[in-house]
């Protein structure tokens, strides 16, 4: 196909996710990947600095995890996986768990953040029901991101992300975002909901709720936080779809914690984009309470690609990859340079607030309106960068960078550069 045979039927037949599908630019159209590059079919080089939606630890096209996903795809490219098992799956389960708390026992998995949340959720309400306990509400942060899944949805903060369905989602109780000034009154509510003994589960972003816009909060708050849901024996359910796999400095954010979590579901960084999978992983006292033959009692979920022996080989290189020595300096790496720069910006007269946590970096624009997903100055930035050949993909007026790991401290600066020559034209 030509270009512009692509752009006319991408125009008129394909739908793109978040997109409208009136008013927008033509996207490029990518033609191939390598590392940080993005190459486009009008000749252009671009650096993916967010990763491409947070998936691309190891950047684009990466040999490793392409030879790994070619020996599997020769070797057994898929089978059902009720009644069936296979090495990847196994090899990578072992993986996992090894980044999760000791008490975890087993891995679900899925092809998405949202179905690794939904099995949570499930796994979450149904052990309360297999233990005949009456727990059926869950309580999440508001403002939160977890997915565009009717669950997932209903767990999210209600915005305009899902003011269309808002009537069809399940109720939740919803405590404040644990800002600095609204510490306190986040705990309170917390506990207040947990009191009612009606909570199966809590469900957070640890320490950075990514979509609602980089918003980071204490580690202190969150310990605080888990230590009460233990205490009135609610399950606690991180999700580390985002913030797995390095993004906030440690290979999982619930690191930071003493108190783990009972549930965990992970995404995005888990096969480094070679291949789409979520994971749901659960600690043993969840998994007792469907350890019985009754098949009334099992978990009710499965999908046509559950642990699809592709993506586990992906997952289990990436894996590998992401532990080894080179990967975890260059996460201090950039989480050092992060920092560096935040300080050295957080005063800029256009910066409301600049903020960092491990990998992740986020500005915070002074405008008229209020901080927001739809605040159009966010068309603005993006353009800006993408005419310099950098992609970044504010949240309104937030706008971040989360590299792949293949980034050069060089590359970083330029960018850092970059951003203050924007931040300049804001004057
Ligand atoms: C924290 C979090 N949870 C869940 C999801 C949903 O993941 P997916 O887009 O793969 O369904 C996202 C996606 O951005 C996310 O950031």
């Amino acid at each position: 196909m030509n270009t512009s045979e692509i752009t006319r039927i991408d125009k008129k037949h394909v739908w793109h996710p978040f997109t409208p599908l009136q008013g927008v630019p033509v996207p490029p159209i990518v033609t191939h990947g390598k590392g940080l590059s993005l190459f486009t079919a009008d000749g252009r080089e671009i650096m993916d600095l967010v990763s491409s939606w947070w998936v691309n630890i190891h950047g684009h096209a990466n040999q490793e995890l392409a030879d790994a996903l070619y020996k599997q795809a020769t070797t057994l490219e898929h089978v059902i996986f009720a009644g069936f098992t296979h090495e990847p799956a196994v090899d990578l389960t072992q993986k996992v768990l090894s980044l999760m708390p000791k008490s975890h026992q087993r891995v679900f998995y899925t092809d998405n953040g949202s179905t690794a949340i939904e099995v949570g959720l499930k796994g979450a309400l149904q052990y309360w029901v297999n233990k005949g306990e009456n727990k059926k509400k869950i309580v999440a942060i508001e403002g939160a991101y977890h997915g565009d899944t009717f669950g997932a949805m209903s767990v999210g903060g209600r915005n305009g992300f899902n003011d269309a369905f808002s009537s069809l989602l399940f109720d939740v109780d919803f405590i404040p975002f644990p800002s600095q000034k609204a510490e306190w009154e986040a705990l309170r509510k917390l506990e207040t909901y947990f009191e009612t003994g009606e909570i199966a589960a809590f469900i957070y972003e640890p320490l950075v709720q990514g979509a609602s816009g980089m918003r980071m909060y204490s580690e202190e708050w969150l310990e605080k936080a888990l230590q009460l849901a233990k205490k009135y024996q609610v399950l606690c359910f991180a999700d580390e779809v985002f913030t797995g796999f390095g993004r906030t400095g440690r290979p999982m954010a619930s690191d930071y914690m003493q108190t783990k979590p009972d549930i965990v579901a992970l995404s995005k960084a888990i096969t480094g984009g070679m291949m789409p999978m979520g994971a749901t992983s659960f600690d043993a006292e969840v998994v007792k309470a469907f350890e019985i033959s009754d098949p009334s009692k099992m978990l009710m979920h499965g999908h046509s690609y559950t642990a699809n022996p592709l993506t586990c080989a992906v997952a289990v290189k990436s894996f590998g990859m992401f532990m080894a020595d080179a990967c975890q300096e260059k996460v201090e790496l950039i989480t050092g340079l992060h920092q560096k720069f935040v300080k050295k910006i957080a005063n800029h007269k256009q910066v409301a607030e600049a903020r960092s946590r491990g990998t992740i970096m986020a500005i915070e624009l002074k405008t008229d309106k209020e901080t927001s997903y739809f605040n159009s100055i966010r068309d603005k930035i993006y353009q800006y960068f993408l005419s310099r050949n950098m992609l970044m993909r504010p949240l309104g007026n937030v706008f971040y960078l989360v590299p792949p790991y293949v980034i050069e401290a060089a590359q970083l600066e330029k960018v850092y550069k970059e951003i203050e020559a924007f931040l300049d034209t804001l004057e």
